[in-house]
């Protein structure tokens, strides 16, 4: 499939199944976001600027790091960020596609993204890995869910809703871990998620220097 017309597909999807795959009354406690944000508000100063890629409706994730820090959301699903904007009030979101947006180099103390790096065409993860390093300041931490085992698909009925059509398309942790290195990122640690029969990656990354990583 070209990357234009996966893109297509799922950000429609995304319109289609916002509320499906997350409620407004979606509570902070849901998954493991709440862990995953601690992750960062024991090591970053409060206000820090924080980017979340993929950030869907906002909940729970960039409602919790709003908790704490300076929060831009980035997600290209219109639906989505309509409702992150009314749901997270707290912080700013920008509607358009992770590997079109011009942020500046070295702006944010971290990188998030959950979920979201698993629906790229697989021929622009490297180049998005380049660019979150990029816009990382020095020591700034990146945390995401990325591929354990490598897949592409696609489901006709994503979340079991007739005409909700999903792609996606991921690399194994290990060619993850190479291009997130590759892209000039230490790779402190990864944690494997489980989900249903199968699961993602959740990798904590940092851009040099490196500070008291394992408090
Ligand atoms: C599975 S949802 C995860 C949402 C949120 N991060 C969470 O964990 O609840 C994936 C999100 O990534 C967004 N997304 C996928 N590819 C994207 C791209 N190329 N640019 C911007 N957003 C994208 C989708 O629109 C969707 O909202």
């Amino acid at each position: 499939m070209i990357p234009a017309e996966q893109k297509r597909i799922v950000r429609q999807g995304y319109d289609m199944l916002s509320r499906v795959y997350r409620g407004d009354d979606t509570p902070d406690d849901h998954g493991d976001y709440a862990a995953w944000v601690r992750i960062l508000a024991e090591r970053l100063p409060p206000h820090s600027p924080v980017l979340d890629v993929g950030c869907g409706c906002g909940l729970p994730a960039t409602k919790l790091l709003a908790e704490h820090f300076e929060v831009t959301g980035v997600d290209f699903s219109e639906v989505q960020i309509c409702r992150a904007r009314s749901l997270v009030p707290k912080a700013r979101f920008v509607c358009g596609d992770i590997s079109e947006q011009p942020f500046q180099a070295e702006s944010y103390a971290a990188v998030v993204s959950f979920y979201a790096i698993i629906h790229l065409p697989l021929t622009e993860h490297r180049g998005l890995y380049n660019k979150i390093a990029s816009w990382l300041r020095p020591s700034g931490y990146f945390l995401a869910s990325v591929g354990h085992f490598a897949w592409s698909g696609v489901e006709e009925a994503y979340l079991g809703v007739a005409g909700g059509k999903m792609c996606w398309s991921h690399a194994d942790e290990a060619t993850n871990v190479r291009w997130i290195e590759e892209a000039g990122l230490k790779v402190h640690w990864t944690r494997f998620v489980p989900e249903g029969d199968s699961g993602h990656t959740l990798v904590f990354a940092q851009k040099p220097p490196f500070e008291d990583w394992r408090r």
